[in-house]
């Protein structure tokens, strides 16, 4: 439809019809007999049955068909023919399921994410939707929270460039393009901040700290062309992220410029009400509206204040055209006028759902997205061995890990089918204790083990112990699995431990007892096949870690890009009064950055082609890389810096750039990298960009405890 004709379709609507526009609702206030996925609290919302017909927004809804069905019966009903816009939680896949996005931030690889991104939405789009609620960007520290697995973790560069790979990959060069749904970028803002990594808890920093590092991935996303924000159930600097005016229209609109449409979360518009900064629901329509808040989703504020507000000239009133234009935009970009159904098609669901090409991807994807933490020479494992899998994942299908609800347990392949499609033979599995954590056959296990030349240990969390509402406080293996390898171990047999996942969990005692373990967290549809040709060799493993395993949950919050302190503990040398711990390191177990290979590469010295960058000439950075190893391997050649001195306290590392590159034994490549003086800069206490003058460390290696670098100034004056 062209922009004249919007307008007129503006200017004949009613303010009942503008305001339908603005809800979103469960599919099934539109169909008794649809079930939806429920993602929040439900709750009475109060939303009378004839005010149904003018809601434009549906939320979370399964097939082509159903959408069919409630399109065909919405728009028979609505005096204006303004289609329903379907959206949904495609975070991972939509039937082809891929890694978690934690694990897929591990594979280090942009175009793979973005390939994975791509598939999604093909398979999304013949299922009738036109929204997903991804890519979730943000910035985590905390294990304990349990949304980490829907992250890409704890970088703010490397979250950009991931999110970046899933906008392009979802919406391509244009929505008109077959296969395309539109992006919303999410929680808007710092949702991945809460104290004591409690979902939904209070968060609190600095707004220069807001700017700095969380705010970048979201832009980011939205630089990529994302369509629309998903406000965060959270604060941000004392206000609620869904009505923060100072946030959703200072920030998002007046200085990014963003003019697509921003939705709540679910129910976040009346949940202002539990912050205490909304004293009833009309209250809370007033922030939000006014704070230019599109879509309410999942709760009745808009729907049954927002009329009042607007005749009694309570709000701006300019912002309810303005909000309407902007979702009849996005309806228009996706064509839904000239097709309300758009690429649904039951047929198209027949072959494009779960197709080889997709299934190969996925198993690729979770090749990448594995990390080999530890490894004495064990693996990789060959036929000939006499192999058991012990343990609650050794033949389990649910490893898809959370928002995977349209996956299929069924279609899935478990550890146990991978290792038996490779050595062409039964494989004897016990799981011991199982994931409630009630020993089941522990006996058996033991006695199977004995009977073997290597155990495969499956452990991990169940996956409902993360995901939305699952924050742990303990974060070790659940139930049995600890007395389980106690058992195990007490055996005195090689012990290759495979884990599955949704955040780093404190391994420090796996870790004294494995010989190998391979982080494989929610590994997918393909998952089995995946770490079955990654424990047999036949790929080489090349995930590395984007978040932190700490050494136990009382380090929490541990991260690479930390800040100095006035104290820092320097060296080995016991001093008491250093930032340390009397009982534990400060080091984490496993850096950002971290993954081993069957491979080894040698780094040489950084050279560089000078040491001085300015604002308008910047230098290169380079190293010579060599493949020492025996097999072929991929290697992530990462690069970080550090401000030595500034007015405002700079991490002690922070990535701002890497390349994987792919080398055979014995050769050897030159990775280049450009600094420029952009790279350099941070916010400063007037919340201004800066670069200032002064010395950088220059790093560049396989993970964040990298020690090589060389120094470069940066001169503002020359
Ligand atoms: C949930 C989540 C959000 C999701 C939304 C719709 O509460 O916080 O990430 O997109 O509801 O399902």
């Amino acid at each position: 439809m062209k922009e004249v004709s919007l307008k007129q379709l503006l200017n004949t609507m009613t303010i009942d019809e503008k305001i339908g526009q603005l809800i979103q609702l469960a599919p099934f206030f539109f169909q008794d007999s649809i079930k939806g996925e429920i993602t929040g609290p439900m709750r009475d919302i109060g939303i009378d049955v004839d005010k149904i017909k003018y809601v434009g927004n549906v939320l979370g809804i399964g097939g082509a068909k159903e959408k069919r069905m409630i399109q065909e019966d919405y728009l028979a009903h609505h005096p204006n023919k303004i289609p329903l816009l379907f959206m949904g939680d495609i975070i991972h896949g939509y039937k082809t399921i891929f890694p978690i996005p934690l694990a897929l931030g591990c594979s280090w690889n942009k175009d793979l994410v973005k390939e994975t991104a791509r598939v999604a939405a093909k398979e999304a789009s013949v299922a009738g939707l036109h929204v997903t609620f991804s890519p979730m960007v943000d910035l985590v520290k905390d294990p304990r929270w349990g949304r980490v697995m829907e992250s890409t973790g704890e970088d703010p560069y490397l979250n950009g460039e991931f999110a970046e790979s899933m906008v392009l990959g979802y919406q391509s060069e244009s929505l008109d393009e077959v296969g395309t749904i539109a992006a919303c970028v999410k929680h808007f803002a710092a949702y991945g901040a809460p104290e004591g990594g409690r979902d939904y808890n209070t968060v609190d920093m600095s707004k220069r700290v807001l700017m700095q590092y969380y705010l970048p991935a979201y832009q980011k996303a939205l630089d990529a062309g994302a369509k629309m924000v998903m406000t965060s159930f959270n604060s941000v600097d004392g206000i609620p992220a869904t009505g923060n005016r100072w946030l959703l229209k200072g920030i998002l609109r007046d200085s990014w410029k963003f003019n697509g449409v921003t939705v709540s979360d679910y129910g976040s518009v009346v949940e202002m009400v539990e912050h205490r900064t909304a004293e009833n629901k009309k209250d809370a329509a007033k922030q939000a509206f006014n704070a230019t808040l599109d879509i309410e989703m999942m709760s009745g504020a808009y729907v049954n204040h927002l009329k009042t507000l607007i005749e009694n000239n309570e709000v701006e009133k300019a912002f309810l055209d303005e909000s309407v234009y902007r979702i009849l935009s996005l309806k228009n970009e996706l064509g839904l006028f000239e097709n309300p159904y758009r690429f649904a098609s039951e047929e198209k669901e027949k072959t494009v759902h779960l197709s080889k090409e997709h299934r190969a991807l996925a198993k690729r994807s979770a090749h990448e997205a594995s990390v080999l933490l530890k490894n004495d020479s064990l693996l990789p494992l060959n036929e000939k061995q006499n192999i058991v899998i012990i343990g609650p994942y050794s033949d389990e299908h649910s490893i898809m890990g959370p928002w995977s609800w349209q996956g299929s347990e069924t279609d899935t392949i478990s550890l146990k089918q991978g290792i038996e499609a490779i050595i062409k033979r039964p494989v004897k599995t016990a799981s011991g204790t199982n994931l409630k954590g009630e020993l089941t056959n522990f006996d058996e296990a033991i006695t199977l083990a004995k009977e073997a030349d290597v155990v495969i240990l499956a452990l991990g969390e169940p996956a409902h112990y993360s995901g939305e509402g699952g924050s742990r406080t303990n974060i070790k293996l659940p139930g049995k699995q600890e007395s389980l390898l106690e058992a195990i171990h007490q055996l005195s047999k090689p012990i290759v431990s495979v884990l599955f996942n949704g955040r780093p969990l404190d391994i420090k005692n796996l870790n004294e007892k494995s010989n190998a373990i391979l982080e494989a967290w929610f590994p997918g549809t393909e998952g089995g096949n995946a770490l079955a040709e990654l424990l047999y060799g036949y790929v080489n493993p090349s995930g590395r870690l984007t978040m932190s395993f700490p050494r136990n949950v009382g380090q929490v919050p541990v991260y690479y890009n930390h800040f100095s302190t006035g104290r820092p503990k320097k060296n080995h040398n016991y001093n008491r009064y250093v930032s340390h711990y009397l009982d534990e390191e400060n080091s984490p177990l496993y850096p950002f950055g971290f993954g081993l290979s069957y491979t080894n590469f040698e780094y040489g010295t950084i050279q560089a082609s000078s040491h001085v960058v300015t604002e308008k000439k910047g230098i290169e950075v380079s190293v010579e890389v060599t493949n020492t190893g025996k097999v072929a391997g991929k290697e992530t050649v990462q690069l970080y810096i550090r401000d030595d001195f500034a007015s405002v306290i700079r991490p002690v590392k922070e990535l701002k750039g890497f390349k994987q590159i792919e080398l055979n034994p014995q050769e050897k490549r030159t990775v280049t990298f450009k600094i420029k003086d952009s790279m350099l800069g941070f916010i400063d206490q007037s919340l201004n960009k800066t670069v200032e003058p002064g010395t950088f460390k220059i790093y560049v290696g396989n993970h964040s405890e990298t020690s090589a670098f060389i120094e470069i100034t940066y001169k503002n004056k020359v």
